[in-house]
């Protein structure tokens, strides 16, 4: 689809949208020219999102929710969060430790896990979340002011990781899913890395992009090499990603875990499906005013840009990393195994149940978020099996 038919089928920009991504474009432009007319993509996705005062994340559209591009498990609905209580709370007994988010998005998670850890008397000593979005991180301030005061003072803010390491857990829900990633692309067999290019515009004020192909090099190609030797030969013109960031991500991680669980909990595959022939444009997906595309080159700075994790990376890099990888479920399966239909059967009253239960089905069915979704427990110096992995199968990740 060319990029004039994804515009057309996408709602169109405001005149404030359309000169916030046109500041954005010229930005990476400038960029792409100092680097001699090519890109990564993977830093061609840092701009789009993260760049200072113009990145999607670092700028102030309304991003999740229903009001905004996307929606989220603990947007969907509380129950998500009450699940992932219960399994902080197993961690939380065995280690008396505190508990650290990455990307709090808007707060409604910290918030519901902290209410739920407060009825089960197993409160962290404190609640870190750490933001990269400093409009993000004024969005979770103010939700989280409204928080009783014993919960809301233990939830504090970090510029870092935590020094010295911590004890308990680390919760990360869709954060994988926004680190950079490259792209690549398969001719007869051959590996070539799918970057970023000026395109030809039909006006002189307008910025385009393209993707445009140079040989795949370094460790692009040494990751690609050693990945899709065991899989099925690719397709010709096969396009997919790969994100060389998520092992130092992990190293990083495991350096702060002295003891207790990191939750990954995100939409992803295995490798051998994440790399299956058939899924032959990749998992890359853009998201726009509640519209999912494939055109990362419009609507910059106010389109959100994801691919999937490939959770066979994700358990090397923990392996690595000297962490054990204690849990890999659906998210069907882990919200299953941690009570989410005993919380829906205690509401209150018929019309509460109600409503939890079509929640409950967003987030359990195959063709809505339970079976794309995945939660992997990576663990440190614990020995007690985790209660939401009750049902998986690690070998898949092989
Ligand atoms: C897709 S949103 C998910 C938000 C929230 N966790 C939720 O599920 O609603 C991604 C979040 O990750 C944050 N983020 C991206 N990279 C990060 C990093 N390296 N460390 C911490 N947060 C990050 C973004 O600012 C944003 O809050």
């Amino acid at each position: 689809m060319t990029a004039s038919a994804v515009r057309s089928m996408l709602p169109p920009l405001s005149p404030a949208e359309q000169r916030h991504s046109r500041a954005l474009a010229t930005r990476i432009r400038e960029q792409l020219l100092a680097a001699g007319g090519w890109l990564s993509f993977e830093r061609f996705m840092e701009l789009a999102l993260y760049a200072p005062g113009l990145g999607y994340y670092s700028a102030g559209s309304a991003k999740l929710g229903s009001g905004g591009d996307f929606v989220t498990a603990p947007e969907v609905s509380d129950l998500f969060g009450r699940c992932l209580a219960r399994q902080c709370a197993q961690v939380l007994a065995v280690t008396n430790g505190e508990i650290l988010e990455l990307g709090a998005g808007t707060g409604r998670m910290a918030a519901t896990v902290l209410t739920e850890l407060a009825v089960q008397e197993l409160l962290p000593q404190r609640y870190a979340i750490l933001e990269v979005s400093a409009d993000l991180a004024d969005r979770q301030r103010r939700r989280l002011a409204r928080l009783p005061r014993e919960l809301r003072e233990r939830v504090v803010w970090l510029e870092g990781l935590p020094e010295p390491a911590l004890r308990g857990v680390i919760l990360a829900n869709e954060v994988a899913d926004a680190l950079p990633c490259r792209r690549f692309t398969c001719h007869d067999g051959v590996v070539s890395e799918l970057g970023v290019a000026l395109a030809s515009a039909p006006t002189g004020e307008e910025i385009r992009f393209r993707n445009a192909e140079r040989a795949a090099q370094g460790d692009l190609a040494g990751a690609c090499a050693a990945m899709l030797a065991p899989l099925p030969v690719l397709p010709e013109g096969y396009t997919s990603e790969v994100c060389l960031r998520l092992a130092p991500w992990i190293a990083s991680l495991g350096d702060v875990l002295e003891r207790g669980a990191l939750l990954l909990t995100d939409y992803g595959l295995p490798r051998r499906h994440y790399y299956h022939p058939q899924r032959e444009r990749g998992t890359l997906r853009c998201h726009f005013k509640q519209r999912a595309h494939e055109d990362p080159y419009v609507n910059l700075g106010v389109q959100d840009i994801t691919a999937w994790v490939d959770f066979s990376r994700v358990a090397e890099a923990a392996s690595a990393a000297g962490l054990t990888v204690s849990g890999f479920a659906t998210q069907a399966a882990f919200l299953l195994a941690l009570g989410i239909e005993g919380l829906v059967g205690a509401a209150a009253d018929g019309a509460q149940r109600t409503r939890l239960a079509g929640e409950a089905l967003r987030l359990l069915l195959p063709e809505e978020m339970g079976e794309s979704f995945k939660a992997m427990a990576l663990t440190r110096d614990l020995d007690t099996p985790l209660a939401g992995f009750a049902v998986q199968d690690l070998r898949q990740l092989l």
